[in-house]
């Protein structure tokens, strides 16, 4: 590669991966999946080799992924310096580099050394420091240099004792009275078993929030939440594995680790001493495929030298220790065959091609379905209908298609056809070359996107009307409403020519309408559907704002101040409203009585809740966020956890089973959405 190209490419790649870094650490929610990153920095690794006067100081192949925020957005915690640097490890996916790891270190120390084989836990790394046996500060790794104060949230994980406890047979001497240190660090991981992690995402799709993509984000976004008394509903664990200190009278690593263990800190017993390469190897492919059966994540197995002082003498690289490396283990894959490929219509217009396998098990579920993202992808994997193709789950929660089994191809195989036409209206579709996606461009015709933007309109987060998409489907079959501004026109004599409708349903759903005229701004701005602009968004800008008129006379420009707001959504935002159908859209709704300004009068309603921590579970006649903003306008708490300070669970249908039988055991008051009203009347 010529310097010139190779000087683009290595821009590039620090752009992605800084990028994927951000979405890993600090929002949690991944993009690429493990294996995708680390190839992609090993390309810029190579590329740096190869052209060593491209390096930077900042370059991500020199420095840690940051799980902290942004420094010019609102800190969240206080921040510590680490007092020796929190490094990551080199990994690889090939065990040959296991074997060349143990070649350079035999170089640096000779023969005489052991190797401790570890489970490398797919978590989220902590730093524990213990002052005169007590639980004193608990740290992340930040960026390595600094890490975000967790210490009260720390103090909820139920394994990780506030106070050490001393042996049986420990005997104090004046020298050493206790048997720990003065003062010492212990590093690990915070993770999330599977049971707690399929149990959190149950309850946030229940109350439709985004599903975590895998437990180590779960663990992260948990030990990162602001109310720390809800850390301990998560049933977050940890694990140490990593003792540091100026006086450790230690010789070995496995002795640091059992003294920790006999100190009551959790150490995990799944490791072994090994002597060999044979030995590691021999580890290694046991966990591969015992990991199926462990209650919790693990990515790979971590091979440090087990002898403390050759570990000091091998020290560390700017990024990794040199006496450790982690041998990672590739994603659990099936093998499956691909019967047909759906061709999807979104309500943005985007169109996804989505495969239906034969089903097969995987991790724990029963795939039948996976993503095929978009026609390069298909182009790239080279897939025909029939082939059998390997499945994984990547960092979404829909499991995608990784490749092809060219071996079992049959003679019978087709080639699949991306549409050149939508599959629902038959417009020619467009390609969007960013984002390598088809759409279809007929946005005010094409019946999916407008019965998803009218269900979208409709939906318990935006206007909160009792309506199913079945009930939106027909009234759209029968020409009733086309434009959401159309639902706030309808007249009871319209609801009653629907199938099965009578003057009740017509009566409730028409009431529905009428409450939603006082769902606050930011939620009507969601409701409008504009392209990327999530709930979290909506509010950023509603606040930003104040009102639409505002919102939009905005330039690019001035919508990409917004914290949150980006190039794409402030360009989504700014086109949103150069369309006139749009345009016309708002002045019917604010003519029906939509709010489009945010409230500016103390919402204070009353002081019937004063002094009352509430906490609330299960479905209720308008949804969790109503709720929520009830208890507050009325002087009350919001909380997410039962404890002794819990004045009352409000409980809706179908509460959580956990939550009823805490309140029970200690006490808790148990009351009804109706009780609850009469309370606030
Ligand atoms: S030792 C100087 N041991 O994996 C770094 N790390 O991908 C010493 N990890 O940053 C780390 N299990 O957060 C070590 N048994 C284990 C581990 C482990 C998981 C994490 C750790 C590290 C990351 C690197």
């Amino acid at each position: 590669m010529e310097k010139a190209q190779a000087y683009i490419r290595v821009q590039e790649l620090r752009d992605i991966i800084t990028e994927a870094n951000r979405m890993y650490y600090v929002e949690n929610s991944p993009t690429l999946s493990d294996y995708e990153f680390d190839i992609l920095l090993k390309e810029l690794e190579a590329l740096e080799k190869e052209f060593p006067e491209l390096v930077t100081e900042d370059s991500p192949t020199r420095k840690v992924g940051s799980d902290l925020k942004d420094s010019d957005k609102k800190k969240e915690f206080e921040q510590y310096p680490h007092r020796y640097p929190m490094l990551s490890l080199g990994n690889t996916y090939d065990i040959s580099e296991v074997q060349s790891f143990a070649d350079r270190a035999a170089k640096g120390i000779g023969n005489s050394f052991t190797y401790s084989c570890e489970l490398k836990f797919d978590g989220t790394a902590i730093c524990l420091t213990y002052r005169n046996g007590k639980l004193f500060r608990a740290l992340t790794r930040g960026d390595g240099t600094v890490g975000d104060d967790v210490t009260a949230n720390v103090r909820n994980i139920s394994n990780i004792p506030q106070e050490l406890k001393v042996p049986a047979g420990f005997i104090p001497t004046l020298i050493d009275p206790m048997p720990w240190p003065d003062e010492f660090e212990i590093r690990g991981e915070i993770y999330m078993p599977w049971s707690a992690f399929d149990r959190l995402n149950e309850e946030r799709v229940r109350d439709e929030e985004q599903p975590f993509a895998n437990p180590r984000n779960a663990a992260s976004g948990s030990l990162k939440l602001i109310d720390s008394s809800l850390v301990a509903n998560r049933g977050l664990e940890c694990t140490l594995y990593h003792m540091l200190g100026e006086d450790l009278n230690f010789q070995t690593h496995d002795q640091a680790l059992k003294a920790a263990a006999s100190w009551g800190l959790p150490i995990s017993d799944k490791r072994k001493i090994c002597r060999s390469i044979e030995e590691i190897e021999d580890f290694i492919s046991f966990w591969d495929t015992d990991r199926k059966t462990l209650p919790f994540a693990t990515d790979g197995i971590v091979i440090k030298i087990n002898e403390l002082p050759y570990q000091e003498e091998l020290g560390y690289t700017a990024k990794f220790p040199r006496w450790a490396v982690a041998y990672k283990f590739k994603a659990e894959q099936a093998l499956t065959r691909l019967l047909s490929i759906d061709y999807q219509v979104g309500r943005t217009g985007a169109v996804t091609p989505v495969a239906n396998l034969e089903p097969v098990q995987l991790s724990g579920t029963v795939v039948k379905r996976a993503s095929l993202h978009n026609a390069d992808q298909m182009q790239i994997l080279d897939i025909h209908i029939g082939d059998y193709v390997y499945v994984e789950k990547g960092g979404e929660i829909i499991p995608k298609i990784t490749g092809v089994e060219l071996s079992q191809r049959g003679s019978d195989v087709t080639m699949p056809e991306f549409p050149e036409y939508c599959p629902d209206c038959g417009t020619r579709l467009i390609r969007d070359e960013q984002e390598a996606k088809s759409f279809c461009p007929n946005q005010s015709g094409c019946p999916t996107q407008i019965k998803g933007r009218l269900v979208h309109f409709l939906s318990r987060k935006a206007m909160n009307v009792i309506a199913g998409d079945a009930t939106i489907e027909q009234m759209y079959n029968k020409a009733l409403v086309w434009n959401p501004a159309d639902f706030y026109e309808l007249q009871k004599e319209h609801l009653l020519t629907l199938e099965g409708w009578k003057e009740k349903s017509a009566e409730r759903f028409l009431k529905s309408i009428e409450d939603s005229k006082n769902v606050p701004f930011e939620r009507v701005l969601y409701a409008l559907g504009i392209r990327y602009v999530g709930e979290t968004t909506a509010k950023a800008v509603a606040k930003a704002f104040g009102n639409i008129d505002a919102i939009i006379k905005a330039t690019e420009e001035e919508l990409l101040n917004i914290d949150d707001v980006g190039q794409v959504i402030a360009e989504s935002i700014y086109g949103f409203f150069r369309d006139e159908i749009n345009l016309e859209t708002v002045d019917r709704l604010k003519a029906a009585g939509l709010k489009f300004e945010t409230d500016t009068k103390d919402e204070k309603v009353s002081d019937v809740l004063n002094g009352k921590t509430i906490v609330i579970s299960g479905n209720f006649s308008v949804s969790r966020d109503e709720i929520k903003a009830l208890i507050v306008s009325h002087g009350g708490k919001n909380s997410g956890s039962i404890s002794s300070r819990t004045s009352f669970l409000l409980a809706g249908e179908k509460p959580g089973p956990e939550k009823i039988k805490k309140a029970e055991s200690i006490g808790t008051p148990i009351i009804s959405e109706e009780e609850f009203r009469k309370m606030i009347e």
